[in-house]
């Protein structure tokens, strides 16, 4: 069966400059949906706040731009201008658990309030050019809060919905629900896109056999680890050599890529230590190097450390 697959949004990892390196050593995602973009009480957003979905950043991998805001008059705005930029889809964030975020009743923090949404919907989507797409969590305290929502996405002409199936108030913790997501796909008249926890091939396979009618699939933290994964999902082949080089390749021009954005050595090294949380989990004995990385102060002694990893310690594990 072909099926679709989406890189997912993480802010601070997937942006352009990660999503173009990526698409330059590795394959396997046919599109991905941008970390969000918040929406800002000015009609016209300057272009700098726009750097993650320009064009010209953008011509490796299709993307939908993600929007997250609660308040139609300052979202319509924005995606009139991602249409102007081309894009025929915006994503809105109804799933971001982190409780600064969520408090503003942004995120997963609106989930409690059908009708909050339903207005929204009501006054958004006739009034934008662009196709809405939703990206959303089961709930922000409970499960089933999601179950008031579908009846209402199901009025409105929506693109697909991409379900995380957790909480908010889970951040990341326990299970995806996976009962509650096939409610979803009863109850809903859209395409779903699953999300959560895709972190080999087979809990896709797992997945794909729960859900057979599920067509899109959305996978975050799994590509992070290991980015063969999506390659090795579309493919439903494991037989790669050299993981080492490859990867190593893939991590030297990412990190040239943002020593040439970032203005200071302590963002960029606070860069990578967020990567190498992840990357160190595909390799044999990854604690070691996670911890090395994270207590580094110190650019030059990180480069020292990684150098030596890969010379002497990188063992493909995944
Ligand atoms: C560090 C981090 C940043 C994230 N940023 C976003 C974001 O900007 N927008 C969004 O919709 N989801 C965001 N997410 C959630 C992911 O897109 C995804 O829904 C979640 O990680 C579950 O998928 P996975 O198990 O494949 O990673 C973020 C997750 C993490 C861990």
């Amino acid at each position: 069966m072909t099926f679709k697959l989406y890189l997912a949004p993480l802010r601070g990892f997937t942006d352009y400059i990660y999503r173009n390196t990526f698409s330059r050593h590795f394959d396997g995602c046919d599109a991905a949906v941008t970390p969000f973009i918040p929406t800002l009480k000015t009609i016209r957003v300057k272009p700098s706040h726009l750097k993650d979905v320009l064009p010209e950043n953008n011509s490796a991998m299709p993307i939908v731009p993600q929007i997250i805001g609660n308040n139609h008059e300052n979202f319509i705005p924005l995606a009139g201008q991602l249409s102007d930029l081309g894009y025929k889809t915006v994503n809105w964030n109804l799933g971001c658990p982190f409780p600064m975020v969520a408090k503003k009743q942004r995120g997963s923090g609106l989930l409690p309030y059908p009708e909050k949404i339903d207005n929204f919907l009501k006054k958004t989507v006739p009034a934008i050019p662009n196709r809405l797409s939703i990206k959303i969590r089961l709930g922000r305290k409970t499960p089933d809060e999601i179950f008031k929502l579908i009846p209402i996405f199901n009025r409105y002409p929506l693109q697909e919905i991409i379900i995380h199936p957790r909480t908010g108030k889970q951040m990341y913790d326990g299970e995806p629900d996976l009962d509650a997501f096939e409610k979803c796909i009863d109850m809903t008249h859209h395409r779903i896109v699953y999300n959560g926890d895709i972190i080999d091939l087979k809990s896709f396979k797992n997945l794909s056999a729960r859900f057979p009618t599920t067509d899109s699939w959305m996978i975050g933290r799994g590509a992070i680890i290991n980015p063969f994964l999506p390659a090795i999902i579309k493919t439903g082949k494991d037989n790669f050599s050299n993981q080492v080089e490859t990867f190593r390749h893939f991590y030297e021009e990412l990190f040239e890529e943002y020593q040439k954005v970032f203005s200071g050595p302590g963002h960029l090294l606070e860069r990578m230590k967020g990567f190498w949380f992840y990357f160190s989990q595909s390799f044999k004995d990854g604690r070691k190097i996670r911890k090395k990385v994270h207590r580094t102060l110190k650019l030059p002694r990180y480069l020292e450390i990684v150098e030596r990893f890969f010379e002497e310690d990188a063992e493909w594990e995944k």
